[in-house]
């Protein structure tokens, strides 16, 4: 994909919390319209100060953000349209629900968009069924659990169809199912165009998903490939207080203990043809 594909970029950004907290150290980050992006890394990591910056939340002491190519200004006619074009979801659903009914906390997005009633009626109802929470419309958004909070928080973003979404850890909290749930949410808008960036420590689910990982740490990224390449840097991964995919430990384990040849970032399909081939010379040998 050309440089022109690139939809968001962070390019060498610094940032500097008032107590004198340097959160992000020269960080470089791309997304391409319609890719899925995950972003990994530790407690601290400065993931969520990352993603404040997308959106023009944050603005950084250094380095520039940019969306289609053109720099964001932060003033407030220029962040409105930033908005239309990359939505978050905060990484605590509390942060984000404040009306008194989930109906209108989701149509909050789209009427400020200028969207029409009957138009906003209609995306509520699209994106609380797509979350899986139509029935809950007159609900306060504070008696909900947990999971059913990060889900109407997804949906008063998906309300106002952005462009691109960032989720700043949609899976931290959910049981299984809800996570996989989600995931396969992101995976369908991701299939009918939306470039969808996510954070998470969720090693097993998310990278499945994920087209690129960012591996991030101390505020500075640390790399960046397919989930394939990054996983393959075994050391990288722990040095940053992250642990392998069960499936990559897995490898590792057959590998180091079993000595079956196995290379790391391997598909399951792989390891099995690997295996297969192990035993059939050990076969030949007794
Ligand atoms: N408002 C703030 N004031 C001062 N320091 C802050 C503030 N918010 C975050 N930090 C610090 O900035 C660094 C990065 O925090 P950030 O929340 O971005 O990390 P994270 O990768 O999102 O972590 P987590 O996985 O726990 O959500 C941490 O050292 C944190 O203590
Ligand atoms: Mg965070």
């Amino acid at each position: 994909m050309s440089e022109k594909d690139v939809i968001l970029e962070a390019r060498d950004i610094y940032y500097r919390y008032p107590d004198g907290t340097l959160a992000l150290k020269g960080v470089n980050f791309k997304a391409r319209r319609g890719e899925m992006v995950a972003l990994l890394g530790p407690n601290g990591a400065g993931k969520s100060t990352l993603f404040l910056h997308f959106n023009g939340i944050l603005r950084p002491h250094r380095g520039e953000i940019l969306i289609k190519g053109k720099p964001i200004k932060y003033d407030s006619k220029s962040l409105l349209e930033v908005r239309k074009t990359v939505g978050i979801v905060f990484q605590n659903a509390d942060d984000q629900l404040f009306a008194p009914t989930v109906m209108e906390d989701v149509a909050f997005g789209p009427l400020n968009l200028g969207c029409s009633e009957e138009e906003v009626k209609k995306r509520v109802k699209e994106a609380l069924r797509a979350v899986g929470m139509e029935g809950y419309e007159d609900k306060p958004p504070h008696y909900l659990s947990g999971g059913e909070k990060k889900r109407v928080a997804i949906a008063g973003i998906l309300a106002m169809k952005p462009e691109v979404m960032v989720l700043d850890e949609p899976t931290a909290g959910l049981d299984p199912m809800g996570a996989s749930r989600i995931m396969k949410l992101l995976y369908r808008l991701n299939r009918e165009g939306m470039t969808i960036i996510i954070s998470t420590h969720d090693v097993d689910l998310v990278p499945v998903y994920a087209d690129r990982v960012y591996v991030m740490d101390k505020g500075r990224i640390i790399t960046e490939g397919t989930p394939r390449e990054v996983f393959s840097k075994v050391n990288l991964i722990r040095g940053a207080n992250l642990r392998l995919p069960r499936v990559a430990h897995l490898l590792e384990i057959l590998n180091k203990k079993d000595k079956i040849p196995i290379k790391m970032g391997y598909t399951i399909g792989e390891v099995r043809a690997n295996i297969l081939e192990y035993l059939r010379k050990e076969c030949k040998k007794v």
